[in-house]
């Protein structure tokens, strides 16, 4: 089997080859990725050497390179995985992401029916979903975005799904609830609190703080993704969750606890315009159909996840490029945000 994995380079793509090419070591893997401020060769490691692994730098809404990808290599599949992911970002310029997450999907789409692909996994998110105060989303509640982050990826979703039922493209999606593990791009919530408690820096949080998220362990969701790549069926979307409904606030205490720092670390800031209050999902679809659920508890997670940070300092300073800095200076500083 010989499968297309884009945006391999960034934290959920780097972790799933490297579960993947453990659980399936006779695949033949080509990793295409942009390498943008989020996408890292480091984060593979030791993956680089495999005969069979190869790795292209490559943008997915480029036709022409990506086409030369697909006749070169002849995939059986794609799983995609690239995208602008930082909400954040998209509000401030949401240019990349229609680029990536809309018109990069259309691209790949396009080459993976001209190529007959067998199967193509988009890795979306509950973000499509929008905001629930009470009860969980089921794979058929509507999309109801309320980033452009979100918005892009609910329209990837719409055109993925187009592609099954006009050309009947064999697709499969999966909405995955916010991720934590090693190899996280430090801008996001759970790796900046534990970088910026190690070095006794400002903890930024949105609002009142009360923003709850289903944390889901990166390990639990690269064994959710291999499960529906190998035996979802065709045309449908599986919800992935942690069951780990957590106030942003009690995540941040909770890693100054185990750290052993000051609260007075926590600064509030405005809220983000269309933060979203709440997201739930409901798993019973994966449970029922695949036998799939989370096994990580969050104490186990997170003890993990404080230990990798605290072992790659180095890793943690290469993130801090120019892009990166230059970015923050633009937007961030004026939030109250806190640069890591
Ligand atoms: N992190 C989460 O909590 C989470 C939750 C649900 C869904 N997702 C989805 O999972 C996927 C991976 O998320 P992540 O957190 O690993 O993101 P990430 O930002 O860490 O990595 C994204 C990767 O995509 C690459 N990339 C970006 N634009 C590209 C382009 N035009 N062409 C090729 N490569 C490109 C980047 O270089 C990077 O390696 C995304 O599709 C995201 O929407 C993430």
């Amino acid at each position: 089997m010989k499968v297309l994995i884009t945006g391999g380079c960034g934290f959920i793509g780097s972790n799933f080859i490297r579960y993947f090419n453990t659980k399936h070591p006779y695949y033949k893997i080509l990793n295409v990725d942009k390498l943008t401020y989020a996408g890292n060769l480091e984060n593979l490691k030791g993956i680089e050497r495999k005969r069979n692994y190869r790795f292209i730098k490559a943008d997915i809404s480029n036709t022409k390179v990506m086409k030369n990808c697909f006749e070169k290599f002849r995939p059986d599949a794609v799983i995609n995985f690239a995208a602008e992911t930082h909400v954040d970002r998209s509000i401030v310029g949401p240019s990349p992401f229609i680029k990536t997450n809309f018109l990069g999907v259309g691209v790949l789409l396009n080459l993976a029916l001209r190529f007959q692909i067998k199967k193509f996994l988009q890795i979306s998110t509950d973000e499509v979903y929008g905001s629930i105060l009470r009860g969980s989303f089921t794979e058929h509640s509507p999309l109801n975005p309320s980033s452009p982050y979100a918005a892009s990826k609910a329209a990837a979703d719409a055109l993925v799904m187009a592609y099954y039922r006009t050309h009947g493209l064999p697709v499969l999606i999966t909405r995955s609830s916010n991720n934590y593990g090693p190899y996280q791009f430090p801008e996001k919530l759970i790796p900046l609190t534990i970088i910026n408690a190690l070095n006794n820096k400002k903890i930024p949080l949105y609002g009142d703080g009360k923003n709850v998220r289903d944390w889901l362990s990166v390990e639990d969701n690269c064994e959710a993704i291999d499960i529906v790549f190998q035996k979802g069926s065709i045309g449908e979307t599986y919800n992935v969750g942690g069951e780990n409904e957590l106030t942003n606030i009690y995540i941040v205490r909770k890693i100054l606890k185990i750290l052993n720092k000051s609260e007075s670390l926590i600064t509030f800031v405005k809220d983000r315009p269309g933060h979203d209050r709440r997201y739930s999902l409901s798993l019973s679809k994966i449970r029922r159909q695949l036998d799939w659920h989370p096994t990580t508890s969050f104490r186990k997670g997170m003890d993990k996840t404080i230990d990798w940070y605290r072992k790659h300092q180095k890793w943690l300073r290469n993130c801090q490029t120019g892009e990166y800095r230059t970015f923050y200076r633009k937007h961030y500083s004026k939030l109250g945000l806190q640069e890591f």
